[in-house]
């Protein structure tokens, strides 16, 4: 899978499950962490933030992408995503991503679960044929 090293898995794996321990989730108790490693080196996290009003809820993945942009980040090399038990980001957490992946070379993405059972995937089997920047040019 690319050029990532099993350094930088293990970084991101373990930031995603740190992270995860952050997660404000008081209302579904679902709590979700997410690491990815940008174009600039850095290695971003997000948690999910749930809010009273629930639709607010905003997921760990978007979160992290946020954070990542901020910070002046602009492409995501590979993400970790850690829940209790091991699920792929939702379909808007895929879109999002999605803007920010180099559709050329597929990005990694590692889906781990609370025992630490990581499931590999990858941003085009998660979200094949999509619509992107190209498509605007
Ligand atoms: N959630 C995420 O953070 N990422 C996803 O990809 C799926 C769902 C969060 C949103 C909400 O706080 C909780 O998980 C239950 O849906």
């Amino acid at each position: 899978m690319n050029d990532i090293t099993e350094e930088l898995r293990d970084r991101l794996i373990a930031a995603a499950c740190e992270a995860r321990t952050r997660a404000y989730a008081p209302y579904s108790r679902f709590t979700v962490g997410a690491a990815l490693l940008a174009d600039d080196g850095r290695v971003y996290t997000g948690v999910n933030v749930e809010n009273a009003s629930y639709g607010l809820t905003v997921c760990a993945e978007r979160n992290a992408v946020g954070t990542m942009a901020g910070a002046g980040g602009r492409r995501v090399l590979a993400l970790a995503v850690c829940t209790a038990n091991g699920v792929t980001p939702c379909g808007a957490c895929r879109q999002v991503l999605s803007e920010f992946v180099d559709h050329a070379g597929d990005a990694p993405v590692w889906i781990v679960d609370g025992r630490g059972n990581v499931r590999d995937t990858t941003m085009a089997t998660l979200l094949p044929d999509s619509f992107g920047p190209r498509h605007l040019t």
